[in-house]
């Protein structure tokens, strides 16, 4: 990425970057001869070993090594890439880095995504001010009360109250000459179905701001007053939110994560807050959705570690070792927070208080140690019981990157089973194989499967093989085929959690590994050229191939998520009827 900014605009960026007065915004410093020391932001210590010298605009700590220069400091602190780095600093500076950068298309996007931030920012101020002021919302006031918290917690998290009216943030969007259609694309305000105007997302709700790293507010979550259903509703995916990409509370608990190198994920938005109201910093939670790759990648910038908190039912296990296999891979290690079988975090705190969690935080267990303990529990204790619980087990194991935890692992699934570790060694190289054998095999089905007429050219394609094979594809799978096609990064998300995540039928499914590996590593741009050596595949995709960047820049993650769920959804199903 780094190739993407001239040279001399970095250079220029580097020279006008003020070290000093960058580092001081996160850390004390004190002079000391030419440099200033202070406690190093990156690590734990009590004496400072973390030094900058204004002069080279460089830092250094001395405790963990870590030291580079501004680009560096702001990447690490704040987790950002070089892109996004720079473009702070570039701000602050006074570079001009964007007029180069930006194509029209991309900085049409760019001027919507301030639009719609500025919009969020209305929408948050006016329920802020709903709750605090509006006698409607005294509703809301009393629930927070009764839940703890007054206004200077209200203030501090920025809670609103949406009115239980159809039209008080349409109205006051009008009169505040926000563009309806941008407030409709964040889902604040719908259409209404007949007659004019439009009707608000969020009305008579406690509001919860969910914010990106860098502070702006993306989407909001609503809770009713009390009991009642749905309990929750969020905001939409828009080009600024991507539930499967942001965390709610992580703008604010991003210094803590990473000084303690770990993170607390919970389920809920009021667990969040209830742990930061206890002092443990370092929470964060999903928002309404189940953990995904994007943000086990996210977690990884801040922590080693990650302490699931989950609810203690069916679902919450499920939940835990489903976000498992996601973490695990990526070399997070994992560890489950156990509380009583009805308590969420929030309740826990109310009633047992801080040195209570403490305790159970201190108890944290290895996830798969769990797993393992879950399975040998629910097995029969019979030999074919005990060796399928161990089978399952292996089946996990695999999943860790490093050989070290996958010995120790085996020798205590070894002691739990009483089987020879020798003999679960081999069985567990075995499952490695079989998975190998799968992949494989699902790449040569894929080659062989459905051979059209040659072919050669997409046009061409497009006429011969109308109602045959494409016919197959739904038109929700052929359209995400495509996006795998042009979308370097869905791509990618495809690769890393398998094509079947995200198709269903067997067709698709060979489809998309067949381009996953017709397409490794091509230079954007030279998709259909790659494709255009193997005809017979390119005969099987929907016609025709032009791929519109605009049309699928702000869903393709969406789609993505869309198919996932239908997925599972009818694997399900499928497992249901195969019982
Ligand atoms: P919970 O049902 O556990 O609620 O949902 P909670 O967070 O403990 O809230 P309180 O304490 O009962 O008020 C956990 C999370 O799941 C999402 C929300 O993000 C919620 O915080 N959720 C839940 C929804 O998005 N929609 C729902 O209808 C319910
Ligand atoms: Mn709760």
């Amino acid at each position: 990425m780094k190739g993407s900014i001239p040279d001399d605009k970095i250079q220029q960026m580097r020279d006008g970057a003020d070290m000093f007065e960058l580092v001081s915004r996160y850390v004390q410093l004190k002079r000391s001869g030419a440099n200033y020391v202070g406690l190093c932001p990156f690590h734990s210590e009590k004496s400072p070993s973390f030094s900058v010298n204004p002069g080279r605009q460089i830092f250094k700590c001395f405790g963990c090594g870590v030291g580079g220069d501004a680009f560096e400091f702001l990447m690490k602190i704040e987790g950002l890439s070089f892109p996004e780095a720079a473009r702070r600093i570039a701000g602050e500076v006074g570079v001009d880095i964007e007029e180069t950068q930006l194509s029209p298309e991309e900085d049409r996007r760019r001027q919507e995504r301030d639009r719609l931030q500025r919009v969020n920012a209305v929408a948050a101020e006016f329920f802020h001010r709903q709750l605090i002021e509006s006698p409607e919302a005294e509703a809301c006031r009393q629930y927070l009360n009764r839940r703890g918290y007054g206004k200077t917690s209200a203030a501090e998290y920025q809670l609103g109250y949406a009115p239980d009216r159809w039209d008080a943030l349409t109205g006051h969007f009008r009169q505040q000459g926000v563009e309806l259609d941008d407030a409709r694309t964040l889902g604040l305000i719908r259409r209404r179905d007949k007659g004019e105007g439009d009707y608000d997302l969020f009305r008579g709700r406690l509001i919860f701001p969910i914010h990106d790293l860098s502070g702006r507010i993306v989407a909001f979550g609503g809770r009713i007053l009390g009991d009642g259903q749905p309990k929750y509703i969020n905001s939409t995916e828009s080009p600024i939110y991507h539930k499967g990409q942001v965390l709610f509370g992580l703008f604010g608990a991003r210094q803590a994560i990473r000084q303690a190198t770990e993170v607390i994920l919970v389920e809920g938005y009021f667990d969040q807050l209830a742990l930061a109201r206890a002092g443990v910093g370092n929470a964060v939670a999903t928002c309404g959705t189940a953990l995904t790759v994007e943000h086990a990648q996210l977690l990884k910038r801040y922590a080693k570690r990650v302490l699931l908190l989950f609810d203690n039912d069916k679902a919450g296990r499920n939940a835990t070792f489903k976000a498992m296999e996601l973490l695990l891979p990526g070399g997070l290690e994992t560890a489950v927070i156990e509380l009583d079988e009805g308590e969420d975090p929030d309740s826990f705190l109310q009633k047992r208080g801080k040195e209570a969690f403490a305790e159970r935080l201190q108890a944290a267990r290895p996830v798969l140690e769990l797993y393992m303990q879950e399975q040998l529990a629910s097995a029969p204790a019979n030999p074919s019981g005990v060796s399928r619980a161990a089978q399952q087990v292996l089946e996990k194991l695999v999943l860790l990157p490093n050989p070290l935890e996958v010995d120790l692992s085996l020798k205590e699934l070894a002691q739990w089973t009483e089987i020879e570790v020798d003999l679960l060694r081999q069985q567990l190289e075995q499952v490695r194989h079989q998975q190998h054998e799968r992949e494989a095999r699902s790449r040569r089905s894929a080659s062989s499967s459905e051979i059209a007429p040659q072919v050669p050219l997409p046009a061409e394609a497009n006429l011969a093989v109308k109602g045959r094979s494409a016919d197959k594809l739904t038109p929700a799978d052929g359209k995400l085929l495509k996006m795998i096609i042009f979308e370097k990064d869905g791509r990618g998300q495809v690769e890393v959690q398998g094509v079947d995540t995200f198709f269903f039928e067997p067709f698709a499914c060979r489809l998309a590994s067949e381009l996953l590996q017709q397409l490794a590593g091509v230079v954007p741009g030279q998709e259909l050229t790659r494709l255009q050596q193997r005809p017979e595949l390119l005969a099987q995709l929907p016609m025709p191939l032009e791929y519109d960047s605009v049309e699928y820049a702000g869903v393709w993650r969406q789609m993505l998520e869309n198919n996932r769920r239908k997925t599972a959804d009818k694997r399900r199903r499928q497992q249901v009827k195969d019982l």
